[in-house]
């Protein structure tokens, strides 16, 4: 992994392993404001409370009597390829790698909600873990409106990958919130507040906001100008072969993945001159609405020479990734075509 901090840990997944649909526990990335929690199973209880007509408090025993419910979805943080803006941009220099797909299993939320009564005046649903505010870092807090909450497919996950969900991924449980950026999917969450207004904390009143203008490179938004971030953009990253890597003439085998935030993909070209022609990709067979798409190609080679590869992927939406992605003043959304150069060896 890429180690972009040891403590919390934010740590970054190398390309090379976007190889698999399913991202391996182990290499998947990690993105934590505050150090995270020790949780004591036995004793964990998750309270949804709040303008709700019977408040919960319930154990991890009491979370799996729910029906569990699998959900493929591909987390991505807001910041990815945040290091891939120019002029360059304050936080985190993700390159392309804060992303991950995997299987998530748990209790949908709209099931939670079904038992403890949502009250009429309840917009927002405000998830807090159980990691606390450290120094100048306030708590990480995330309000989640309640159309999205209420989706068959927002659940609190119990489980990642057919195991227990690891500690540095939110153990015991975590919200998902299936084609959203990351910080919404709250992790070791233990309370669910249901209110009619969002949280008017750091983490969902000022961070993680987009501009509703393009302010163009270097520029800025006043605050009333910034709007909440929720679906993610359409992305594609090649994983094979690696950048400035030296191949044989012949057929060389290209690979990648390609995510379209709440869209599937439909499609996803490659271009062996820096995009002036771009053909077809093939998709791979597991097509989910929030999960991302493997696509593969062969690059016929028939000459020594240096090339440069783009990829390019279209969602459901007709959202196509384009060649500069828009500059914004916390460099969220990064999703520019991916390049890589080759060079071909005679
Ligand atoms: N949940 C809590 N409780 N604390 C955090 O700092 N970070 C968020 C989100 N959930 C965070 C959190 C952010 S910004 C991201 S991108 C994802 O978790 C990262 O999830 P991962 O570490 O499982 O990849």
């Amino acid at each position: 992994m890429l180690v972009h901090n040891d403590f919390p840990e934010d740590l970054e997944t190398p390309v090379e392993y976007f190889d698999s649909w399913l991202t391996p526990v182990d290499r998947f990335f990690v993105r934590q404001h505050l150090p995270r929690p020790k949780v004591d199973a036995a004793t964990y209880r998750l309270k949804v409370h709040g303008l709700v007509n019977s408040p919960l408090e319930l154990s991890l025993d009491d979370l799996k009597k729910f029906a569990q419910v699998k959900v493929p979805a591909t987390l991505e943080c807001a910041g990815n390829g945040r290091g891939n803006f120019k002029p360059k941009i304050p936080g985190l220099q993700w390159t392309k790698g804060a992303i991950g797909n995997a299987e998530w299993r748990g209790v949908r939320v709209a099931d939670l909600l079904k038992k403890a009564g949502v009250k009429p005046e309840a917009k927002f649903g405000t998830a807090n873990g159980m990691d606390v505010g450290a120094g100048k870092t306030p708590d990480f807090i995330r309000s989640v409106p309640l159309r999205k909450l209420l989706h068959e497919s927002t659940i609190i996950a119990l489980e990642m990958n057919g195991q227990p969900l690891p500690e540095l991924h939110g153990f015991p449980a975590r919200l998902i919130v299936p084609g959203w950026d990351g910080a919404s999917w709250v992790k070791w969450v233990n309370d669910l507040q249901l209110a009619p207004e969002s949280d008017k904390g750091f983490y969902f009143a000022t961070a993680y906001k987009y501009p509703n203008f393009s302010v163009g490179p270097g520029g800025a938004a006043k605050p009333e100008e910034m709007e909440v971030l929720e679906g993610m953009a359409v992305v594609s990253f090649f994983s094979k072969p690696l950048d400035q890597a030296k191949v044989k003439i012949g057929a060389v085998p290209v690979m990648g993945v390609a995510f379209g935030g709440e869209h599937r993909i439909t499609r996803v070209e490659v271009s062996a001159d820096g995009g002036a022609k771009w053909v077809d990709a093939k998709l791979g067979a597991e097509n989910f609405q929030f999960a991302w798409r493997t696509f593969t190609h062969e690059f016929k080679a028939s000459k020594k020479g240096y090339y440069t590869l783009c990829c390019r992927a279209t969602d459901s939406a007709g959202r196509v990734q384009p060649i500069e992605a828009e500059w914004n003043p916390s460099g969220y959304l990064w999703n520019a075509v991916d390049r890589i150069g080759i060079t071909v060896e005679g």
